[in-house]
Order: structure tokens, then sequence, then C-alpha cells
């Protein structure tokens, strides 16, 4: 491997290209070891390129055959090739058809970036820097062309050839050969190819847009696996019939392809007209799939479809845009799970990602702003940051622009920007203009790391009927970062009456107040509601309206009476969470809880049970204490993560066992025997039952039982897999032998093999860790599968805490391990396995130095590829 050095990008440092390049012509020799790829590139100098400006392609693991410059041969001395690329030392001053012929392996392509191969199927990465593994390119995202690609392979290996675009030849070479001619014609940036070859089988379908094209689509995958991809299908046609609707948005080419593949460095891949996904985010059926897997793929498969707008036809000027198309279409893929699901849910389920995600990383060594300015290694920015706390700002620019205004603002932006490469600068511009509004300070969000605190205080003075809340701002430095300045945060409210309603006020004076929405955009705003005749209860930042941290102060009794009352399902929804938050703080922190104070959560949680309109996913997340990650949260320093495990474990017994007959009561009346569909009332009903065991068999002696029993009955991998999951978290004698019962039954299915090497990462017992290491240590496990590796190591690191964080180190050493050893073979998994330790600095004494002796340890043993080595460097920073 060769060692990467130290080089840091700037994003003052932007110039564009001196030399473009208008179209591609490809030639692609498919053959097992050595595939041969031919590339005529018509490049342009730009206008201002000064005469003998060297050409810089970059290229990377490439072996060159054959270079020519408008049919010439070139000679050794006008060019130069090396590891980083190719140098045309004095190109034409004109346009001109720069020739190559390299030769790849992409069988030895174990990074999983360029063209490689995953069980036997040919396929590439290219996003952000792949494509320079496959021939010598200006590989940036501002440098668009036209691609023509002829694919050939064995027939009986291959028998599908794909590209991007439209296919408009095939035929036979002979020889049990064959090739197909693939051209799209939309411009586009490298990180866009795609190519796929190999033995498939198909689904196919097709959608008529709203101006009557008639799209072909199909889903590729292994043989046998058909029909594991329709619900795929299904939430693909969803996702263009909403895009119409929602966004005005049509597709534009005669087909769209879907492949799947079983080794993927992440989720999904938008290159025009033809996707690829990691397999686990497009098989599902209910026997092996669960309500979860059906609602990511939904997700992901419209997020992907979605980029064809945001991404594809208006794409990144530079890598330091990515959230440009990755907040926008993470927005965009919300508000289509929010129409078709519940809206409630959905906001709540995101808020709890971003904070248990994003909020470590904005908190840690490893914060960055969501547009950063400068990087390493591109590959580690792909980030929650850059994804989630992306699409919360677009989210506030809704908010403060209102539907129409977002709207007048996304409309200039598809229109003036289409075909382009383009900025965060371009993108707020639309919306400023299309609402004659400024929105430069509101910019601060995407150039500013941290997680905001926004501070309340209200004051109610009854003789002269006002009620004034002052809110303040604050967000704590950040590497690089030591002062921050103040954001613009919407604050969405509602006063809440003696009864529970929104109470009216004569008028507001102080800061600015729009409607329902507050704008906090000083360090400190005032604002005074006259003729107010009683105290209200503030809800504050409903609908979780900026992604900041909250401190109200809010009385135990006011959060009671929101829980009860707010109309607001986000804000009922956290102040129960609130309430339990304060009372597993308090343990932790060696205070006394008062019976009064858990027995009224417990009413509160029972009030919540039992209520006649909340639907049952909001039951779901509502009936628990927030886990154990938010509690060190909200600690914040000197965590000690045993001892949250215990003071929550004790108090979710004090909370829910006193209503454990009503929690199996209802568990057995959510019983169903309706054939399983994976909507969104269906597996709501599933959620809260399932939800309820994992309660029961915590805090009911029943509960081990019942877990055991649903194991058995289960008729779909929902049902089936949550029991387990009760069982193993709660480590139930039960656990082990349903552990080993569910491993053989699913022997053969890499998938529900990734659920059993997930949930044993999870399980509390000390033994986990030799536990992880014997299955890492088999021979046997599949140690290059992105999915796994995953699954077992990730897991551990990211939700299993207590373990992870044991004060004698072995939690930390079994994922440096890993990380060291996947490293070799594929950096860009290792690098995001590595992240787990982001949030070592707020341990304890004891479990600090144990992270570090690991980090150490991985330090000093030998060569890191330079993504681990950019994440270890700042974790340590
Ligand atoms: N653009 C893809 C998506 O979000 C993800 C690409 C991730 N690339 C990476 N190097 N991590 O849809
Ligand atoms: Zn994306």
């Amino acid at each position: 491997m060769r060692t990467d050095t130290e080089h840091t990008i700037y994003l003052k440092d932007y110039s564009p290209s001196a030399y473009t390049i208008e179209s591609v012509v490809l030639d692609v020799r498919i053959a097992p070891e050595t595939t041969r790829v031919r590339a005529q590139l018509t490049i342009v100098p730009a206008a201002n390129t000064p005469r003998g400006t060297p050409l810089i392609l970059d290229g990377e693991d490439l072996r060159l055959e054959d270079i020519a410059v408008d049919g010439a041969p070139l000679v050794q001395l006008a060019y130069a090739a090396d590891e980083n690329g190719l140098t045309l030392v004095e190109p034409p001053n004109r346009r001109f058809v720069l020739e190559t012929l390299v030769a790849i392996e992409p069988e030895a392509n174990t990074r999983l970036m360029g063209l490689y191969r995953s069980n036997g199927v040919w396929c590439t990465q290219c996003e952000p820097e792949g494509f320079r593994r496959i021939t010598y390119y200006l590989d940036r995202p501002d440098v668009l062309a036209t691609f023509k690609v002829t694919m050939s392979a064995d027939e009986e290996l291959a028998p599908v050839l794909l590209a991007n675009g439209n296919l408009i030849d095939k035929g036979s070479l002979g020889d049990g050969k064959h090739y197909a001619v693939w051209e799209d014609p939309f411009p586009k940036p490298s990180y866009l190819f795609a190519l796929v070859a190999g033995d498939l089988a198909s689904i196919s379908d097709s959608f008529t847009t709203a101006s009557g094209r008639k799209v072909d689509l199909a889903i590729y995958c292994e043989h046998g696996k058909q029909d594991q991809c329709h619900w795929a299908m299904d939430s693909l046609k969803r996702s263009m019939a909403w895009d119409e609707k929602r966004f005005d948005r049509e597709y534009d080419l005669d087909v769209f392809n879907i492949v799947a593949v079983s080794d993927f460095n992440f989720g999904a891949m938008e290159n025009k007209g033809l996707n690829i996904f990691n397999d686990k985010l497009v098989f599902a059926r209910p026997e092996t799939a669960t309500d979860a897997d059906y609602e990511n793929i939904e997700r992901v498969i419209a997020h992907e479809y979605f980029h064809n707008w945001t991404g594809n036809r208006i794409t990144c000027r530079d890598w330091f845009q990515l959230c440009l198309k990755e907040g926008l279409t993470v927005y965009r893929d919300q508000e289509f799970t929010s129409d078709e699901r519940s809206r409630a849910v959905k906001r709540i389920s995101d808020v709890m990602k971003l904070r248990s995600a994003q909020f470590p990383e904005d908190g840690g060594p490893l914060a960055h702003p969501a547009r950063p300015d400068n990087y390493r290694e591109i590959n580690n920015f792909y980030t929650p940051t850059v994804y989630d706390k992306g699409a919360e700002i677009v989210r506030m620019l809704a908010t403060l622009l209102g539907e129409d205004g977002f709207k007048k603002g996304m409309d200039l932006y598809f229109e003036r920007h289409d075909g382009e490469a383009t900025t965060i600068e371009a993108f707020l511009a639309c919306f400023a203009e299309a609402n004659d509004t400024d929105l430069d300070q509101f910019k601060t969000w995407y150039e500013q790391a941290g997680t905001p605190r926004i501070e309340i205080n209200e004051q109610f003075d009854a003789d002269a009927h006002t009620y004034t809340l002052t809110l303040r701002q604050n967000t704590p430095p950040t590497p690089g970062q030591p002062d921050k300045a103040a954001l613009v945060v919407p604050v969405r409210f509602g006063l809440l009456g003696p009864n529970g309603a929104e109470i009216g006020y004569e008028r507001v004076t102080g800061a600015e107040a729009r409607d329902d929405v507050i704008v906090l955009d000083k360090p400190e705003v005032e604002v005074v509601f006259h003729g107010v005749a009683n105290r209200p209860v503030p809800s504050l930042l409903r609908g979780f309206s900026a992604p900041a941290i909250l401190e109200t102060g809010l009385s135990e009794q006011d959060r009671l009476f929101l829980a009860r009352h707010d109309s607001d399902a986000f804000n009922r929804w956290q102040a129960i969470q609130d309430i339990g938050e304060r009372l597993v703080v308090a343990s932790v922190n060696g205070e006394s809880v008062s019976d009064e104070a858990t027995e009224a959560l417990t009413q509160a949680m029972a009030e919540t049970l039992a209520h006649e309109t909340l639907d049952d996913a909001f039951k779901a997340l509502a009936l628990n204490l927030p886990d154990e990650a938010q509690i060190a949260r909200a600690i914040g320093k000197s965590v000690d993560p045993s001892a949250i495990r215990a003071s929550r474990q004790s108090l979710l017994k004090q909370v829910f066992g006193p209503l454990a007959d009503r929690l199996e009561a209802k568990y057995e009346a959510l019983t169903s025997e309706a054939p399983y569909t994976p909507d969104a009332a269906q597996s709501g009903r599933r959620d809260l039952r399932n939800r309820l065991l994992s309660l029961l068999a915590t805090v009911s002696t029943k509960g081990p039982e019942l877990a055991h029993r649903q194991y058995q009955a289960a008729k779909n991998m929902t049902d089936r897999f949550a029991a387990l999951a009760a069982a193993t978290l709660a480590w139930t004698e039960e656990a082990p032998s349903l552990l080993a019962e569910f491993r053989t039954t699913y022997a053969g299915d890499p998938l529900v093999f990734d659920k059993w090497l997930a949930v044993n990462a999870r399980a509390p017992d000390d033994s986990v860790v030799s536990r992880l290491q014997a299955i890492l240590s088999d021979p046997s496990f599949p140690k290059n599968n992105p999915n796994r590796m995953r699954a077992l190591v990730g897991s551990f690191a990211m939700a299993n805490p207590a373990q992870f964080t044991r004060p004698d180190g072995a939690g930390f050493r079994f994922v440096t391990g890993a990380v060291l050893d996947m490293d070799k073979r594929n950096p860009q998994v290792a690098a995001r396995l590595l992240t787990g330790f982001r949030t070592w600095p707020m341990l304890e004494d004891s479990r600090q130095q144990a992270a570090l002796a690991a980090l150490h340890g991985l330090r000093d043993s030998g060569a890191l590829s330079r993504n681990t080595n950019d994440i270890l460097t700042r974790i340590l920073d």
C-alpha cells in the first residue's frame, strides 16, 4: 500500500479548472483479473489558460499502456505518469482529444472505490474520487461532460451490461463475448459515472411522468432475489410521483435502473439513471426484513431518486459544498416519508437520530461546519453533520420563509442553476431574492460548527398582564473555532392556558415574532406578550424548529402539563423524555429521586398508554426513558456509562414496574393475525407491541417468557427479531439459546446474519467482548464485507456504551484491533468504525486513559491510511 502524505485542501483555494472536458468516449473491456479502459477525452483549455499550462489528470492504481493526442502517440518526454496521476507537460492550446489505455484490476480492489467485483458482479463507486481509479481524468465535480460508454464482456459471466443514460446499441462480438453502448446526454461530473456487468436477474415496471414520458424501470439483483425487490420498486414509483407533486420535478431519461450489490461502502449512490445500492437497502420480504428495514428502503430509494434534481442536474462546484446536495436531499426524503407516513413520528425519529449521531459529532473532537472549509480526506466528511444538520438548515429556511416563500426559492434554484455545479451561496441567493430578504446571517449555520444552547427565562406580570420570554443563545467552542457568532434561530412556540388550550394575546413587542415563530438572531432577545391574564405554560422549539439544545428551567409540573396537553406532538414527546432524563441524571449524580417524582412519570406513562387518539407509533416512542447515550450527553463530563446503565435500568423498573399488568394487557390486546403489510398503521402497532415487550422483559418477571413465546410464534422478522432483541438486551436466561437458534435458522441469509451480529454487539453482559472477538476471529467470517463489519464492530462501538468503554480497555482494544485490520483493505470503512471514539473526552478519567491507550496503540502500529489517520489525528488533537 502506498503511504499517504498529509495534505490539507482549503475552500479558499478553490479555482476553476484550467482545462475542461466536453465529452468522454469510453471503451471498457471487462475481463477477469485485468480490465482495460480506453478513454477518449475531448479537452478544451479555459479561455484564460496560458499556453503551455500543464494538464494534470488524476489517476490512482492505473497502469498506463498507451497514450495519444489527436491520434498521434505521445513521446516519453511529453507526459509523466506517477501514483497520483498523469501530467501532459505542454498540451495543445486548443480543443484536442487525449486518448489513453489503462489496465486495472477490479478483483484486487478491496477499497470498493472505482471498479470492483462484488459477489461476481462488476460494479463501480465513484463518489467522491473513485473515477480516477478507472481512468485518468479531471476528477472534480465542476468538470461536466457527456459520456458514451461501450462495454464488452464474456456473455456468460456478464449477460447484463449497464451504464448511465440510454442504451443505444448492443450485439455479439463472437467468441462468447458481447457488447452494449450506453449514452448519457446530460453532462455530468465523473462522480456520477457508473457501470455494472454481471449475471443478474431483474424485475421491471414503468412510470409515466406528468408530461407523458414513459420511463422503463428495472431493479437488478442476484438470481433468486427478485421477489425481494418489489417493495423497492413500489417505493421508487411513489417517489417519482411525489417529486412531481411536491416539487414539480419530473424524471428526464427513458430508463431508470437500480442495481443491488452485496459489498458497498455505504447506503446507496445516485449515479445518473443507474443507482447502485447496498443490497440491504433493496431486499425485503416479511420473513427476513423488519418494519424498520422497509421504511429505510423506502427512504433511501426516495433519497437517491430525488438526487436526480438535487445533486445530478444541479451538482456541487467542489466537495466543500457537499451539503448543498446531501442536506437538501435528506430534507426532501424526510418530507417524503412525512407525507407517506406519520409526520410527527417521523420528526421525533429524525430528531432522535440527529441527537444520537450528529450532536456527539458536533460536541466533540470531530466537530466541523455543515460546509467545512478544509479537509485532508473528503471521504471522512460524509457525516451526520453534512447530511442531517444540513437537512435541519434547509428545514429552518422553510420555517423562516414559510411554505410559499420556500417554494419560490426552490423554483428559482431549479430554474437558475439547472445544468450547473454550484455553491451554498448561490443556493441561498435564490431564497433571498425570491423572498426579497437577506440571508447573510443565516449563512452562519453552514459555516459554524457546534450545537447552540438556548436558554429561556420567563416572567409573568399579573398587574400589567404581560408575559415576557427572554431567549439567549450560546454556541460552545469547537476545534479551530473558538469564538462563535449569533445564529438565526427560529423558535416555534405556543402558549398554553390553564385548560391546556392555546391562549390568545393582544400584541407582541420586543423581538421579531412571525406568527408562531420567534426569531432569535442576537445573543439575547426579549419578547413581551400583552393582554395575558394568567401565566401560560410555554411550549418552545415546537417540532424541534432548530438543531439546538433547549434549556427551559420549566418545573416538573409544567412538563407534566405539556406531556398531557401540548398540541405539538413533538413537544409532548419531548416533555415526557425531559422528565425521564432529569430523573435518571439525578439518580446517576447520587441525588435522591422522590417517590412522587417517579410516580408522576408513571402516571404520565399510564395516560399515554391509555390515550385514545395518539397513534401507536407515537406511543412506542414515548413509553421509554431517554437512552444511555442521551443521558451521557445530558451529564456532559466525567461520564461513567456503567453507572448510567445501572441507574437507567433501575428507573425503568421503578417507573414501568407498577404498570406491568397494564403493559401486558395492552401487549396481548395488540396481538394481530392480519397478514403482514409494511404500512405505517400496521407497523406502528407492531412497534408499540414490541416496545411493551421490551419493557416487560426488563421490568416484569413474565417478560422473559413472553419474549420466548413471541420468538417462537412470530410470523414475520419484525416480531421475531424484536423478541430476540428484547431477550438479548435484557440478557435473560434464554438469550443465549435464542441467539443460537436464530443463527442456525437464518444461516444462509447474510442480511439476517447482520441483524444477529448487531444484536450480539449490543448485549450488556460482561462476556460480550470475548464473544465478539471469537466471531470476528473465525476464519470464515467475511471480514471484507462492509455490512458485516459495521454490524459487528460499528454496532458495538456506537450502541453498547457501557461495554465499549469498559475501564479495563477490552472494548476499546477490540475496536482499534478491528480498525487496524480493516484499514489494510478498506480504509473508508475502517475510518468510519474509528469514529466510535469521538466521545472519549467526556468519559471519566480511568475510561479516558483506557481509550487513549487503545488509540495510541493504533497510532504506533505502523502505516495507517490517510482516511484512518485523519480521524485518529483529529480525535487525539
Ligand atoms: N451520494 C451518496 C448518497 O448520499 C453517498 C455517497 C457516499 N460516499 C462516501 N464516500 N461516503 O446518496
Ligand atoms: Zn445523498
